[in-house]
């Protein structure tokens, strides 16, 4: 897999950028790694056979860079998580001094209870807790206003969002990483976003074939925007990858600026298609709720002719 640029078919490969370069360029201050630190172990700490591990805490890093340059005003994430991202994202927003919120959709609400991996100074732990719980135990309130949290799938969430007719300035695709629903997010988005805009891609994995993301960057998005892949560190230590240096390491967001387009984007994609791809996505969900309740019907109604063979 090239990493640095080579011809493809005339096009020039996405150029790929360590973190630390990607946020340098962007200048600014910004927080001590210890405030990363700190926030990333209270809500992006995993856990493995009973071993703890900051995975990706870099993530945080490059998305505060972002905003506080690019200053969006509404962002949207895909995927709330534990809220690592939003949090950093609105520690930027905070620090910058201007407007700007936050929407982020997860299935999983504010209230409900996840497993979760924290740290918060009594040392790692393992425990059932809900956002709304580790947020105002320990978030600043100044930040969690800036954050609503939608419950549901990204799905039927962006839809609503679409169809009230909400514009965002900077999109973080960072939920389901299958092709379907990635390709989904991704689409949606492109609805939402008002030029200028930027969308960042978590889990463009390089190396790996593992998940769709790359697939769609490669066949249809670095194709008409000048792509680029900024490695961060999601190195789980303790893996086989532990010791790969992190600039080769199987993990990168892809950053899209509607600013850094190889083509126009309203010509590679026009709104009409756009808006047939995504409802053709949002159709897969009631495809695969019926096909299971079909498979349910088929399952019971073989039960009860045995039970009937039987009598
Ligand atoms: C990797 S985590 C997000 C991490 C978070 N963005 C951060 O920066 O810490 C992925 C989240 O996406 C959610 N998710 C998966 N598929 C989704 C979908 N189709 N719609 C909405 N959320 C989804 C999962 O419940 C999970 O919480």
């Amino acid at each position: 897999m090239p990493r640095d640029r080579t011809a493809r078919e005339g096009v020039e490969w996405m150029r790929h950028v360590d973190v630390k370069e990607k946020v340098a360029t962007l200048g600014g201050s910004l927080p001590d790694w210890a405030v990363f630190r700190r926030l990333g172990d209270l809500t992006k700490l995993r856990a493995r056979e009973g071993r703890f591990f900051p995975v990706n805490y870099e993530s945080g890093l490059l998305l505060y860079a972002l905003v506080r340059h690019h200053r969006p005003r509404s962002i949207l994430e895909i995927g709330t998580g534990r809220g690592f991202g939003a949090l950093c994202m609105a520690m930027a927003l905070e620090d910058s001094g201007g407007p700007g919120t936050i929407v982020t959709v997860d299935m999983l609400g504010a209230d409900d209870p996840q497993e979760w991996a924290l740290d918060d100074g009594s040392g790692p732990r393992m425990a059932r807790l809900s956002r709304r719980e580790v947020w105002e135990r320990h978030v600043e309130p100044r930040l969690r206003d800036r954050i609503v949290q939608l419950k549901g799938s990204s799905f039927e969430t962006l839809r609503g969002l679409i169809d009230e007719g909400r514009e965002m300035d900077f999109v973080y695709v960072d939920g389901d990483h299958t092709y379907p629903v990635v390709r989904h997010d991704v689409y949606a988005s492109l609805l939402l976003a008002r030029p200028p805009f930027r969308l960042l891609l978590d889990d463009y994995t390089p190396l790996s074939h593992l998940y769709g993301v790359r697939r769609l960057v490669d066949e249809e998005l670095d194709p008409v925007f000048e792509a680029e892949a900024i490695h961060t560190d999601g190195r789980w230590h303790g893996q086989p990858e532990e010791n790969t240096p992190v600039a080769q390491s199987d993990q990168a967001q892809v950053l899209l600026d509607s600013e850094r387009v190889r083509k126009r984007l309203d010509e590679a994609f026009p709104r009409a298609k756009v808006a047939r791809i995504v409802r053709v996505h949002e159709t897969w969900p009631r495809v695969l709720d019926r096909l299971s309740a079909l498979r349910s019907l088929v399952r019971d109604l073989a039960s009860s002719g045995r039970a009937k063979e039987r009598k």
